[in-house]
């Protein structure tokens, strides 16, 4: 039988240059999505997964991560006298989400090496690694059923996505065959190929499950593509041992590290919040954009009969 996943490493000590200059004296999974830091709804899809012990992997100026999902006895003090009941709770909430460690990565050598500094807390046993660059929708099961998966066949599962040609260099990217209309078996991995290099236009996204031979594989790589210690090429490691299943998913993610997604993030989030969704549909009409969109629309309508 294999052993029931518990455990989640999210990296999260990149320096956010992407996000400059937001990102230069706060970290970026602590920039929002609405009201609630990016990262967040990552440990909360974990938890919403059944994963409670969760490890934030971080690096010099990310304390601000750790005070966000610690008790803050001035503030929970305040709101209650305050009788703000509502917020009370929230900020409670937060301080309830899991049982988070951290670790420091120490030197930033990549995203591999990061997974790496896991090895001790995650010992001899499968876990998932979530990328705090990629949130998914509201509700969105990827994660569940890619544990789902691993429960059937005991074997490591990569979350793939079809990108265009152009995009595929900001990816890993795998070599494929096809199981069903999701399923995959992952027969080759490449870091972020030039497009006309690229195996296929399926994109490794941030959710991975592994089992924890990963780990022999990650010691053994050595800098890759940028220099870095690449979580890909352990990847293409352990293919040579183990199968490798890859699994599309048909939900909406975000790459926030990209301002285009991280205003779509904005919005869409927003929308799928009942409190929220009138006054953003209200505000997006409202908007310059907005009118010229329905003008637009209403100019291509035919004449009206006479
Ligand atoms: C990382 C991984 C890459 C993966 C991507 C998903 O790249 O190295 O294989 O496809 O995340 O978001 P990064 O975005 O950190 O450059």
């Amino acid at each position: 039988m294999v052993k029931q996943i518990t455990k989640v490493v999210i990296p999260a000590a990149g320096l956010g240059t992407r996000f400059l200059p937001a990102t230069k004296a706060q970290p970026k999974e602590m920039l929002p999505i609405v009201d609630k830091p990016s990262i967040q709804y990552v440990v909360e899809e974990a938890v919403a997964a059944g994963l409670h012990d969760i490890l934030i992997i971080t690096g010099r100026g990310k304390r601000s991560i750790e005070d966000h999902f610690d008790r803050s006895f001035e503030l929970e003090y305040y709101l209650e006298e305050a009788e703000k009941t509502a917020e009370l709770n929230q900020v409670k909430e937060i301080a309830s989400l899991g049982n988070i460690h951290y670790l420091r990565q120490g030197a930033p050598l990549g995203l591999g090496h990061a997974v790496l500094a896991s090895q001790a807390h995650i010992s001899n046993e499968p876990f998932a690694v979530m990328l705090a660059d990629d949130i998914m929708e509201h509700g969105s099961t990827l994660l569940q059923d890619m544990l789902r998966l691993y429960s059937k066949y005991g074997q490591s599962v990569l979350a793939l996505m079809e990108v265009k040609p152009s995009e595929i260099s900001n990816y890993g990217c795998v070599d494929v065959e096809r199981m069903s209309e999701t399923h995959y078996r992952i027969r080759g991995v490449v870091e972020k190929p030039a497009p006309n290099d690229a195996p296929s236009n399926l994109a490794i996204i941030g959710r991975y499950v592994f089992t924890p031979e990963i780990f022999t594989y990650l010691q053994l790589t050595r800098p890759g593509r940028n220099g870095e210690i690449q979580l890909t090429d352990a990847i293409g490691g352990l293919l040579e041992k183990q199968e490798i299943i890859g699994v599309t998913f048909s939900e909406m993610r975000f790459d926030i590290g990209n301002k285009n997604d991280y205003l779509r993030a904005t919005i869409e989030m927003a929308l799928s919040r009942p409190d929220l969704r009138q006054t953003v549909l209200d505000l997006l009409s409202s908007l310059s954009c907005g009118r010229a969109l329905k003008e637009e629309a209403r100019d291509s309508l035919p004449d009206p009969l006479p």
